[in-house]
């Protein structure tokens, strides 16, 4: 499998991806122009924060994945789940075996090592979305060393590795995933070809994933 973006939120009018149908058709092509071969679309799920059309999803989702197979490019649809208050966790995972995961960003979640475990009792790896911003969470921090250990994977944007803010994880070799996180910014996929060719190790673990 070649390159993959694993984040984004660009299915038309479903999260806060704000992408109309005509931006989204010319956002496949850029994708398969810089040489991406496999999108996971990932809409919020449970962010308390952002409104997500979920009735619309599974039909949106249909129309994307044929007009972007138009394209030789594989999709999946997974979901970014935020990790809140509720009891259990349920995630649209991506190809059935990755849960993208988000958190709070200034306090760890409740019971948060037992609910991971209750995603990997469904059989799903729990990746944690842009894990640069949690500032609860460092590369050196106890939790963090417990959260590898029991197998997350950990994914930083590709803004956040150009900028700087993910250094501190890649330095310690910690990420095994680079992604957009793509709300509608169209040099986007560019930059994660990029940015995958400056992290090679990165890259081949992306490879691996599948
Ligand atoms: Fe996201």
């Amino acid at each position: 499998m070649g390159v993959c973006d694993l984040h984004c939120h660009l299915l038309p009018e479903i999260d806060d991806g704000y992408v109309s149908a005509e931006q989204f058709s010319r956002m496949l092509n850029l994708y398969a122009e810089s040489g991406i071969t496999t999108i996971a679309f990932t809409p919020h799920i449970y962010n308390p924060y952002v409104t997500t059309n979920v009735a619309k999803l599974r039909s949106t989702y249909q129309w994307a994945k044929e007009l972007a197979s138009s394209l030789g490019l594989v999709t999946y649809l997974g979901s970014e789940l935020y990790v809140g208050e509720q009891d259990e966790l349920k995630s649209l995972p991506i190809a059935a075996r990755y849960a993208l995961v988000e958190f709070g960003l200034s306090l760890p979640p409740p019971r948060l090592f037992e609910r991971l475990s209750g995603l990997q009792k469904q059989s799903l790896t729990p990746i944690l979305a842009h894990v640069e911003r949690y500032r609860w969470l460092d590369p050196k921090s106890p939790l963090l060393v417990q959260l590898k250990q029991m197998g997350c994977l950990l994914q930083s944007n590709v803004e956040a590795v150009e900028n700087g803010d993910a250094l501190p994880y890649l330095k310690h070799d910690l990420i095994d995933i680079i992604a957009t996180d793509n709300h509608g910014d169209e040099t986007l996929p560019v930059r994660l070809v990029q940015t995958l060719s400056d992290w090679p190790q990165v890259a081949q673990r992306m490879e691996n994933l599948w």
